[in-house]
């Protein structure tokens, strides 16, 4: 297999074409690597990977910070926790590679409400010229002077140095996501007349000095990677100037090009992908763009973004599309991507869904990243969150009732301590809301989980009886010594006049169950939450014309954005229309009454859609109580949520039994 096969970066040879991303984790404290950290880059070392390349090291604290806490290797007191993590990362026959950068006027984000730039803790960023970065929120940077030019290149040599120092075989230069070299060498971000602007040599001068002052320091022979964009906006690079940067690059001594995409604002730009491109995106989206790097260099070239089976990674190489595949979010879902493709175990990777959910998501938030389907990010270097076997006699007789995830995971992780597990499912498939998560557009990725899970099921040997509805009297004769129930939630029925007299009124659940199709053309779904926009634009890719009703200012608040916007353009297209701060205040035989500003508004509609989420409604655990000798209640039917809560909630489950 290509991708398992040696590849040379410079005189430094890689024991595979694998390499994982540079993903920011927040797991930094004060700009110090931490032993979370270690623990989950050493585990993704040890799982195969060629090379770990580690998250941005910013060289300039705190105007270059990407983001709230990220990794500074700005002075040398960082150097012996990045030694200890280059350490562990080459232990297991990775090379360690960290990204060098700054980000610019990406730094300059008002996070609070009170508009302090908390990334640059108060600082006005800095960038090649006096342009906002098209974002929300971003602030208006400062042009940067010449003579600072000349400082923030000798901070990255310096950080270089230090990188060296500790220990690092590869270096990686963050030249895209416009970030401040991706400024510099963008006209849609670099209005400059001096030197620095202008002409593409003007516009590649930052980058080159940086990379020329790096080598007067790391030497000509050190593996020097450069990230960058392989698509621009309009107004940025066109195709052609991108591969003949690269061209440029190569000659400057740069030894791998890896090509990415994306810088947030674009999100609003229909048919640009973003960096981490989004559940419903097509997988090897942006192999093209390497293509055409590929055309300007004779260096390897890397490409990711939605490169998710072993398969498919392949086929890139095969193709010679690229030389080498870079994996991010698949790798922080399943260390062992590549272990398992060695082995031949591809059905055996716990797949990444490209949800963007536990991490992007919570990078955004400032909080540490996770993942749905891997509890254990974060916590790779911690015992208690083993699922070690348990003794021969204190193995127990369990009895999950529920196969939505929740379940799923609480059997899976219950029966790999050495438990004796059933599962009841009263539908005729596993899988819970999630076969209903997974039917509107974009969303079909979901069912890679149910996959993943029945395979696990499978292989554990858990006794599964599906069209098997529990009632109490069951539940007691079964004589299991724990008991887990996993039911899921129900429907809110929100209390509106004439919701319960009108027979053309649905719930989204049921709705997407049984895929009525006599249900009309005008429809109004009540919620604009996650549920009721997917169901809108299920319903519209149907041709049914749609309204959405939300009575928040801003419909699916919680969402991420790079699975929101997507999703938002998309209704758009269909021409469903959205109206937020509204409240029906009564559903007719053949219409909705409406409040908006005070002002009631009548909206025909043949049927209603309510989406207004679930609730925890589990008659079950009241009446089991005291009648199973133990019972834990986990997932929806618990607590509404998600797959993360009902995975990460299931997890903890098979640990305490
Ligand atoms: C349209 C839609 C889209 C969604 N999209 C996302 C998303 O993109 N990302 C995300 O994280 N979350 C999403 N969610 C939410 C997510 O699907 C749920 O939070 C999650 O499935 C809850 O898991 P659970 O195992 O607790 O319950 P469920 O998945 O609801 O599973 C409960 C299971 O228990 C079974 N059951 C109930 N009673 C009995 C009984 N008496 N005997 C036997 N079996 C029984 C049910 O048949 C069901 O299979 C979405 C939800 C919907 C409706
Ligand atoms: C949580 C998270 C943080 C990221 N941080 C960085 C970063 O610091 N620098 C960078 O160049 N790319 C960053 N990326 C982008 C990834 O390196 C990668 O290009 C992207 O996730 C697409 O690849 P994937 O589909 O294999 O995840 C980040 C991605 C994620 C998911
Ligand atoms: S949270 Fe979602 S996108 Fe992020 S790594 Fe996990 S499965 Fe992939």
């Amino acid at each position: 297999m290509k991708l398992l096969s040696p590849i040379e970066i410079g005189n430094l040879e890689i024991k595979n074409r694998v390499i994982m991303s540079p993903m920011t984790c927040n797991f930094a404290k004060d700009g110090f690597i931490t032993e979370q950290m270690i623990d989950f880059y050493k585990e993704r070392a040890k799982g195969g990977v060629g090379i770990v390349i580690v998250e941005d090291g910013i060289v300039d604290v705190p105007l270059g910070n990407n983001a709230k806490n990220p990794v500074a290797i700005d002075d040398d007191k960082y150097i012996p926790m990045l030694k200890k993590l280059s350490s562990a990362i080459k232990k297991y026959g990775a090379k360690a590679a960290i990204q060098l950068s700054h980000a610019g006027r990406r730094a300059g984000r008002v996070t609070l409400e009170n508009g302090y730039l908390e990334v640059t803790r108060g600082q006005i960023p800095v960038a090649p010229s006096m342009i906002a970065h098209p974002f929300p929120g971003q602030v208006t940077p400062r042009e940067v002077r010449e003579e600072e030019i000349e400082e923030i290149i000798e901070k990255f040599s310096q950080a270089s140095r230090r990188a060296v120092e500790a220990g690092f075989d590869i270096i990686s230069i963050h030249c895209a996501h416009m970030y401040l070299c991706g400024e510099f060498l963008s006209p849609w971000a670099n209005k400059r007349q001096d030197k620095y602007g202008g002409s593409l040599e003007n516009r590649m001068r930052f980058v080159l000095e940086v990379i020329e002052k790096v080598k007067s320091i790391v030497g000509i022979n050190y593996p020097l990677i450069a990230r960058m964009n392989g698509q621009e906006p309009e107004g940025g690079n066109s195709l052609l100037e991108i591969r003949e940067i690269a061209r440029r690059l190569q000659l400057a001594g740069i030894k791998a090009i890896s090509v990415s995409v994306g810088f947030g604002a674009v999100l609003y730009e229909k048919n640009f992908i973003p960096a981490e491109a989004p559940i419903g995106t097509p997988e090897g989206c942006i192999v093209n763009l390497a293509e055409n790097i590929k055309r300007g260099v004779t260096i390897p070239v890397a490409v990711g973004n939605k490169v998710r089976h072993p398969e498919f990674a392949e086929s890139i190489l095969q193709r010679n599309q690229a030389d080498i595949i870079t994996l991010g979010r698949p790798l922080i879902t399943d260390p062992y991507w590549v272990q398992k493709v060695a082995e031949g175990r591809y059905q055996d990777i716990r797949p990444c869904v490209s949800c963007c959910y536990g991490c992007v998501g919570n990078v955004l938030k400032g909080t540490p990243i996770t993942c749905i389907l891997n509890p254990l990010v974060g916590k790779e270097g911690k015992k208690e969150f083993k699922c070690a076997p348990v003794n021969k006699k204190d193995e127990k007789k369990v009895l999950v009732i529920g196969g939505g995830p929740a379940g799923l995971q609480a059997a899976i992780s219950t029966a790999t301590r050495g438990h004796k597990v059933t599962l009841w499912e009263r539908e005729r498939e596993l899988g819970g809301t999630i076969i209903l998560a997974k039917k509107p557009p974009r969303k079909q990725e979901l069912h890679e989980i149910i996959d993943y899970f029945k395979n696990r099921i499978d292989q554990l040997n858990i006794q599964v009886e599906l069209g098997k509805e529990a009632n109490e009297k069951m539940i007691k004769n079964f004589k299991a010594d724990v008991v887990i129930l996993a039911l899921g939630g129900n429907s809110i029925k929100p209390d509106i006049e004439g919701i319960k007299e009108n027979k053309h009124v649905y719930w989204a659940l049921d709705l997407l169950r049984d895929d009525y199709t006599d249900i009309g053309q005008k429809i109004v779904i009540i919620g604009g939450g996650e549920v009721g926009l997917e169901t809108a634009e299920w319903l519209a890719e149907r041709g049914k014309t749609v309204t959405v009703i939300e009575l928040l200012p801003e419909v699916a608040r919680d969402m991420v954005h790079a699975v929101k916007f997507p999703l938002v353009i998309s209704l758009n297209d269909y021409g469903v229309r959205i109206l937020t701060n509204t409240r029906v205040k009564e559903i007719k035989f053949d219409s909705v009454i409406i409040e908006r500003n005070g002002i009631e508004k009548v909206i025909e509609a043949d049927s209603i859609v309510v989406a207004v989420g679930v609730k925890a409604e589990n008659e079950l655990e009241s009446r089991l109580k005291d009648v199973v000798p133990k019972l834990f209640c986990v997932g929806d039917c618990k607590k509404p949520g998600n797959i993360l809560d009902a995975v990460h909630e299931g997890f903890k489950i098979g640990l305490q039994i």
